[in-house]
């Protein structure tokens, strides 16, 4: 493939919401969700997150159970996957926790203000230069600015991201899906009932036709604490 696996990872209410009605850092996933959220960050090179999850929570999800930091270790992984943040406005305080944490960050720029659309001419062989005219974000090891995900997938497959899990939020899911770049959601069900308007994909949401349909349940699993473990891949 020339752009790599992506797995949705989310904690949903039973009523399908990603945060309760008033918004905030949402916090709905409980003992069991985090360790199938930990299994997905050690299958993963790299983890995507939205702008808005990582201002809202300030951080981004570690890997603490040693039998996978050890897994990851004897695979020759880095213990943490590479963290990227997918922003347009390519804009964070420099206090967040996130900045201090233990792992490799990356910034995605998708579609950021200025973009060039029409790219200098290459010579022949000649490999498109991602941050080409771009000072680099202080705080983020590396950094790719892209047109859409076409390039940016294609991008992060050339930097070794084969495996690649999508942590939300909604706005990130949702233009994903509307490009059906998604191969696997990976949803933990958690026994709480939120109402509001913040289900997992958002009320405006455009999904992909190929992608309405057709969802293989690979896994099932009851976790601790009520919650449903479910994974879904594309036929
Ligand atoms: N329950 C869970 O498992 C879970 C998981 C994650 C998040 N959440 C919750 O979800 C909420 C946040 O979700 P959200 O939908 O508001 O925000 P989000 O998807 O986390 O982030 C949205 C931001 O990401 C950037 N972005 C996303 N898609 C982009 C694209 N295609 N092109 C360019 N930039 C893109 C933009 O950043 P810029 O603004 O920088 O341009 C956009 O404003 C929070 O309440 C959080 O707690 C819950």
């Amino acid at each position: 493939m020339s752009r790599p696996e992506l797995r949705l990872v989310l904690a949903v209410s039973l009523d399908g919401r990603l945060a309760a009605a008033e918004g905030g850092a949402a916090q709905i996933g409980g003992r069991g969700d985090r360790r199938v959220l930990e299994e997905a960050l050690a299958w993963a090179d790299a983890v995507l997150v939205g702008a808005e999850t990582l201002r809202r929570h300030g951080c981004s999800c570690l890997i603490h159970r040693p039998e996978l930091l050890a897994q990851r270790r004897a695979a020759g992984l880095s213990p943490q996957p590479l963290a990227i943040v997918v922003s347009r406005s390519g804009t964070f305080s420099p206090d967040l926790p996130f900045f201090d944490q233990p792992l490799q960050r990356g910034l995605l720029l998708l579609d950021p203000p200025g973009f060039p659309r029409l790219e200098p001419p290459r010579e022949p062989g000649q490999q498109r230069d991602p941050s080409q005219g771009l000072s680099k974000a202080p705080g983020f090891a590396s950094q790719w600015s892209c047109a859409g995900w076409s390039d940016a997938l294609a991008e992060l497959k050339t930097a070794g991201v084969a495996r690649l899990a999508v942590l939300g939020g909604a706005s990130l899911a949702a233009s994903l899906l509307a490009e059906n770049l998604l191969d696997e959601l990976q949803l933990t069900l958690c026994p709480r009932v939120l109402g509001g308007s913040h289900s997992w994909l958002g009320a405006a949401a455009q999904v992909d036709f190929a992608a309405q349909g057709g969802w293989r349940l690979i896994e099932q699993r009851a976790l601790e604490g009520e919650e449903l473990l479910l994974r879904y891949r594309r036929a």
